[in-house]
């Protein structure tokens, strides 16, 4: 049964609904509720995960849900290829890497595609010795000014740092640019990257960066040594495993179908720069809910890829439109009978912010260009997951699992099934105006014809 079906009385669903019942009306034989997958969407299980432990990405979903869906394709190593074009912190490449699949993944964000980088690395790349000895030779040299500076212009790496935090951090940062091999120098950077939200006076809370001055601020050294022992002990865990017969070998032949690697790109336009396919997709793309990954990251972003502000305007901008600040103008080439409907019940109505009808449109705009995308990529047969959750402006209720299923089969799949992993609580203060809606997170499962 569909959610508006099973709140309409209580929902305060406002204006016009036919389109969207219409929709779920289509759509309800393709439901498959299976509520015990609700922790799988979510990053929590990668906490405790060897390897996906490195870097929290909350966004992410977990290895779990990777291992479940690959065996419920009956993927088979020797003959598909897995990707995933929102890759984030890289789950999905590196299970599939470690169940001996070729894979990659794509993202837009520099630090998902460094973080991804890094974990996909595997034990056979590093000289552990060196590794070893440089870690130590990092934790035990002793602190000095360094001559690096962070971006002056980005106001919350002032209000994120005591000014002698910042000063270890450049610190730490230095040493590690010294080391002249690359893999050892990204591992350390990563665990630099890391730390460097507990030693701030921020934190990540849902769509924020909030500033929390109450927080207690640890020793970098302390911190950094922490998250650098258990880097290196879940890479001598691995190296273990791929003592098993079989498994090295698989993952060491890096040539062709067996590749694995992560790349910078766009999903709305990245087909033309690589010459690679899919057999399966699992894959979670930015939620349709104002979020703006350039500010949740703008500490690990100017730790590395960004020296000044409009750097990091430019990264914003270049995100899909699922926040308010980007710039494109929407092209209305996405004419959907639900999302013209949502679109017009929000007209003229008091949004809290005016651009948030630009930023629907701009969503399902940039969503079509990805569902081309991927049609592109897909080999026959291919099979796609993924995870999104609906989500509600100014009372209106948008089924983006729905939508985007309407745009991959306008892009040339079929919608096999829409699995409801759980139902989310609307934000408190959508709550307090139009009542209480929980709405869907599903995996949408698509077949390329
Ligand atoms: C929900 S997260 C994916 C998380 C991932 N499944 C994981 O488990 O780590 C969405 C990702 O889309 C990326 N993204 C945003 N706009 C993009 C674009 N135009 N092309 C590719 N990736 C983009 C974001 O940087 C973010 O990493």
């Amino acid at each position: 049964m569909s959610v508006i079906q099973r709140l309409a009385p209580q929902s305060a669903v406002r204006g016009v609904t036919q389109a969207r019942e219409a929709l779920e009306a289509r759509y309800t034989p393709y439901f498959d509720e299976r509520l015990r997958l609700r922790q799988l969407v979510t990053y929590v299980p990668n906490k405790a995960a060897p390897i996906h432990r490195w870097f929290q990405y909350k966004e992410g979903f977990s290895y779990q849900l990777v291992e479940m869906l690959l065996r419920e394709f009956k993927a088979d190593p020797t003959r598909h290829r897995i990707f995933d074009p929102f890759v984030g912190c890289g789950t999905t490449p590196l299970v599939a890497k470690q169940m001996g699949f070729g894979a990659w993944g794509i993202d837009i964000l520099p630090v998902a595609v460094f973080v991804a980088q890094v974990k996909l690395r595997g034990p056979e790349v590093y000289d552990l010795a060196r590794l070893r000895s440089e870690i130590d030779r990092l934790l035990t040299t002793p602190f000095h000014s360094p001559s690096l500076s962070a971006p002056q212009d980005v106001r919350i790496i002032r209000l994120a740092y005591e000014p002698n935090t910042l000063e270890q951090i450049l610190f730490f940062k230095e040493e590690i640019q010294r080391v002249d091999n690359e893999p050892i120098r990204e591992f350390l950077l990563l665990g630099l990257m890391s730390v460097l939200e507990s030693v701030s006076y921020t934190s990540k809370d849902g769509q924020y960066l909030r500033l929390r001055r109450d927080k207690k601020i640890p020793a970098v050294r302390d911190v950094l040594r922490s998250q650098l022992e258990m880097m290196y002990s879940d890479l001598l865990g691995e190296r273990t495993q791929l003592r098993l017969p079989g498994l090295a070998k698989t993952l060491s032949d890096s040539r062709g179908d067996k590749r694995c690697y992560i790349a910078r790109a766009d999903a709305r336009s990245f087909i033309a720069s690589f010459d690679d396919y899919a057999d399966i997709i699992i894959t979670s793309p930015p939620y349709l809910n104002r979020y703006d990954y350039s500010r949740i990251y703008s500490l690990e972003l100017c730790l590395q890829f960004v020296n000044e502000f409009e750097e990091l305007k430019q990264i914003r901008h270049s995100l899909l439109r699922s926040h308010i600040e980007s710039r494109e103008p929407p092209t209305n080439d996405v004419h959907r009978p639900a999302l013209i409907e949502i679109l017009d019940n929000l007209a003229g109505q008091d949004l809290n912010n005016p651009r948030i009808p630009v930023m629907i449109k701009g969503y399902f705009e940039d969503m079509n260009q990805v569902m081309k995308q991927l049609a592109q990529v897909c080999r026959p047969g291919a099979r796609v997951a993924l995870v999104v959750a609906n989500t509600r402006f100014h009372g209106e209720l948008i089924p983006v699992d729905l939508l985007l299923s309407e745009l991959a089969a306008d892009a040339g799949f079929k919608v096999e099934r829409i699995i409801i992993t759980r139902y989310k609580g609307n934000s408190s203060q959508q709550m307090g105006r139009f009542g209480r809606v929980a709405v869907r997170e599903s995996i949408a499962i698509w077949r390329r014809a």
